[in-house]
């Protein structure tokens, strides 16, 4: 096959990832664990051609130089190097990408794991790489740490590893919840993920408990979710952003993600359960906020967030579907419908 389209959708993590222990084949410093969406998906195709590689993100055909075509070549240098390996004849070819993502860039809703997710499964179709779901998960990781997860059906724990071999996602069951996201600013943020890492790893004094915290929140939440306990999930869930936000707040110089705008959202559901509605809040490298709740209860709390949310609305998602190859004529309907 010379073109294949995949789609992907974002994941939002309830045990974050924040740290590297190999920046170069992304391993993290501990596990994690998400839930995939079932909105906002990426799609993209890609189509071998002899030309040099390159880029058209939602329309817009992007310079060599730009940062995100370099992503997108070093990426395709891995796939290449995995063709060679199998002694395949499309190692050498480039490749045109062609990717439209149906959900906010770069704010925190988890673009970049979408973005790799969905390329990941698109080149190796498309070089003729036959993977399995955990090599399509190792190889994902290799362009954004939590693409990996967005290769995941519904819920992904991400074991750590310690070797490219050992570092993958995948599924564990859970009870079935909802995602309420609250977009409170849908620009680009500041500080990207790789960078906010970076500084945490390398000045925030409270580092090395938060990658002991986060071991011990994942065994948590791995039972929580075997028992299908969704308070504990959730209050694990909270718990767990605020210390992730913490440990970033103490870098030096400081970095501060949320906005006042996040804040109000955290005291607004911490309102809602003293109410007796039981939802729980998160937030990424970013400002937005996602509250997770058991899905009867998603409309009433999307209702109260409202709004807190840039035009007004919250968004109520639920479990999606992992990475998958999608026909030429499906993805050309998906682009279409967000021209
Ligand atoms: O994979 P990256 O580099 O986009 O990092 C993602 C980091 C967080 O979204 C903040 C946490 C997570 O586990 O998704």
């Amino acid at each position: 096959m010379t073109q294949a389209t995949a789609r992907a959708y974002p994941n939002i993590a309830l045990v974050k990832y924040w740290g590297k222990a190999d920046e170069a084949l992304i391993i993290p410093v501990a596990g994690s664990m998400s839930m995939t969406l079932d909105d906002y998906a990426t799609t993209t195709t890609v189509r071998l051609d002899d030309a040099a590689d390159a880029l058209n993100l939602n329309g817009t055909e992007l310079d060599h130089t730009d940062s995100a075509t370099q992503r997108v070549g070093a990426f395709l240098d891995i796939v290449r190097g995995l063709a060679q390996e199998r002694g395949l004849d499309t190692a050498a070819a480039h490749a045109q990408v062609t990717t439209v993502n149906e959900g906010p860039t770069a704010a925190g809703m988890a673009s970049s794991a979408s973005g790799f997710a969905a390329l990941a499964q698109a080149a190796s179709a498309a070089y003729g790489l036959d993977l399995d779901t955990r090599d399509l998960s190792r190889l994902a990781r290799r362009g954004s740490g939590s693409a990996c997860r967005s290769v995941i059906n519904r819920f992904a724990v991400w074991h750590a590893g310690d070797s490219d071999e050992t570092s993958y996602a995948e599924e564990i069951a859970a009870p079935d919840l909802a995602m309420i996201a609250v977009t409170v600013a849908s620009g680009a943020k500041k500080v990207s993920s790789r960078a906010g890492m970076r500084a945490t790893a390398a000045t925030s004094p409270f580092y090395r408990a938060w990658i002991t915290t986060t071991e011990e929140s994942l065994n948590e939440m791995v039972r929580a979710c075997a028992d299908a306990d969704f308070t504990r999930i959730g209050e694990i869930t909270e718990a767990h952003a605020m210390r992730m936000h913490a440990v970033i707040n103490a870098c030096e110089p400081p970095i501060r993600y949320l906005a006042p705008a996040s804040y109000q959202v955290f005291d607004a559901v911490a309102e809602l359960r003293a109410n007796g509605v039981e939802a729980y809040a998160t937030a990424d490298a970013g400002p937005n906020v996602v509250v997770i709740s058991r899905p009867e209860d998603a409309e009433q709390i999307a209702g109260a967030l409202g709004q807190y949310a840039e035009n007004g609305e919250a968004k109520v998602l639920r479990p999606g579907p992992g990475a998958h190859v999608v026909n030429a004529d499906d993805a050309a309907d998906a682009a279409g419908a967000t021209a």
